[in-house]
């Protein structure tokens, strides 16, 4: 017995031996040509069928989304393409799909819309472009394990449900205990959210840096790897209420180490997923061609999808300030208008993806790491710098994306930090346990937190972060 994607490999190594394949039908073609897929590759085997050798009813049996098993032998193909296919000896049907009952869903052997695909999320994975994606998402996290645990890492998991709001920016999703019928109020008579938790305010992690800041003061470098929460009504096609992230933090560590860390993190997982996935990639970047002609001209890539990968491969990033783009955007003219979306309004202003991306596209067109933010735009915990005004923070930029990466040195003195939490408004109380990493053998620390599906998003072409997770979690879509 073998996976589609194994027989495919060993090609005519198999010929005139007998195999069985399990799998899903793609079509069938005039009664005599099955195009089978087992989700293992985004190549069919052809099974051919003499139909004179197999009963009517079974044949009746065989249409596309149908699942098979089938037994035959491996012969040379004689179309283009592929090098084998097999001769059907006995054919097992598993489950019939009648091509009635395909009718309105994505199964229906025609062209559907991403759209579509994503109402019917629990189907797609039997698509071509959906199974693709998926397969690359794999490698991608396979190869993130797999560069971090080289290098030295430590994998850890940080709580899911959490007191603390890492971010400061107050976008949460609470979760609570409490019965909902007999809320508990306080003296003001509102909602007693303190109780949520056995007696704690808790909500949904919006990033595992605080607690894996903790573990780095004691493992050296580690790094995080699960789902992150944000409760912001933003309907992006870059923002999900529920992603994966991946944070690594490093003690010892300075922004340019952290800057070094994620230039050579990012070009070795994109380099894993381009060798291991070739074959979808080549349909991926087909794909990314066709969408790009649709486009205006304006707004579409200069490269195809593996040139823009190689490229970014075979490109040092560009480091800049974040004063220095400002410098560069005000002066710049974006389209033949000369003007941005939201016009630049100076320096202390927070970019906007249309500033980031005519930074990466436009003028660098390469990937840009921008640098010392100012201190007011940015989370409380990042480093002064001596200027009083920036923190050491980071901001990774990919063409098509925008930011990819967001991190920062850490703010390692107490004091200072104690000063910041104060101008921010937060508790030093609830951060105790934060605070003593700073109070018991204190050292600089970086680190830096990738979205997963942006990452994704990359590397597939894609435009929609909805179609590179399997069951996107956004405002209004929490069906399955
Ligand atoms: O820039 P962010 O908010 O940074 C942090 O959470 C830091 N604590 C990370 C760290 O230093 N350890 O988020 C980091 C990255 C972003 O650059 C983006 O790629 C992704 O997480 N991200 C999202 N991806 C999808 N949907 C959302 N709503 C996202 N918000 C952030
Ligand atoms: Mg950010």
């Amino acid at each position: 017995s073998y996976g589609i994607k194994a027989l495919l490999e060993k090609g005519k190594d198999l010929l005139l031996q007998e195999v069985v394949v399990n799998g899903w039908v793609r079509s069938f073609r005039s009664n005599r040509f099955i195009a089978l897929n087992d989700g293992s590759t985004i190549n069919n085997i052809q099974v051919v069928v003499d139909f004179e050798n197999f009963d009517e009813s079974i044949i009746k049996q065989i249409s596309t989304a149908a699942s098979l098993s089938i037994k035959g032998e491996v012969v040379e193909s004689e179309g283009a393409g592929q090098e084998i296919e097999i001769i059907a000896k006995e054919i097992k049907v598993l489950g019939t799909a009648p091509s009635e009952d395909l009718k309105g869903t994505i199964l229906q052997p025609k062209q559907h819309s991403l759209e579509i695909l994503r109402e019917q999320a629990h189907l797609r994975f039997r698509t071509n472009v959906f199974g693709s994606i998926m397969r690359v998402r794999n490698s991608l996290m396979f190869a993130i394990h797999k560069y971090f645990n080289e290098s030295g890492f430590v994998y850890i998991n940080t709580p899911i449900i959490t007191g603390s709001d890492a971010e400061g920016a107050g976008e949460m999703f609470h979760i609570t205990n409490l019965d909902m019928e007999n809320l508990p109020k306080n003296e003001e008579g509102k909602v007693d959210y303190t109780q949520d938790f056995f007696g704690k305010s808790t909500n949904l992690t919006v990033s595992g840096q605080l607690e894996g800041e903790t573990a780095a003061m004691g493992l050296g470098k580690v790094y995080t790897f699960g789902p992150t929460f944000r409760a912001e009504n933003s309907n992006t096609s870059r923002h999900l209420a529920e992603f994966w992230m991946i944070e690594p933090e490093v003690a010892f560590a300075h922004l340019d180490q952290n800057m070094d860390l994620a230039e050579d993190f990012m070009k070795s997982v994109i380099s894993y997923a381009m060798e291991n996935c070739k074959d979808d990639l080549k349909f991926l970047a087909e794909r990314f061609d066709k969408e790009q002609k649709q486009k205006p001209e304006a707004e579409r890539s200069e490269l195809g999808l593996i040139e823009r990968l190689e490229y970014v491969l075979n490109n040092q990033f560009i480091r800049l300030t974040y004063t220095e783009a400002i410098e560069i955007l005000k002066d710049s003219k974006p389209n033949k208008k000369g003007k941005f979306k939201y016009p630049i309004e100076g320096w202390g202003a927070d970019l906007q993806s249309e500033h980031e991306r005519y930074l990466v596209e436009k003028h660098f067109k390469t990937p840009v790491i921008l640098f010392d933010y100012p201190a007011e735009i940015k989370a409380f915990y990042m480093r002064m710098n001596d200027d009083g005004k920036t923190v050491r923070a980071m901001d990774v930029l990919f063409p098509g994306i925008g930011e990819i990466i967001g991190g920062s040195e850490r703010e390692e003195r107490l004091e200072v930090l104690d000063e910041k939490m104060e101008k921010f408004g937060i508790d030093k109380e609830e951060l105790w346990w934060y605070r003593d990493t700073r109070r018991f053998g204190s050292v600089p620390h970086s680190g830096f937190g990738l979205g997963l599906e942006r990452l994704v998003l990359f590397v597939t072409g894609m435009g929609n972060i909805r179609d590179v997770i399997p069951f996107p979690r956004t405002p209004n879509n929490a069906e399955f």
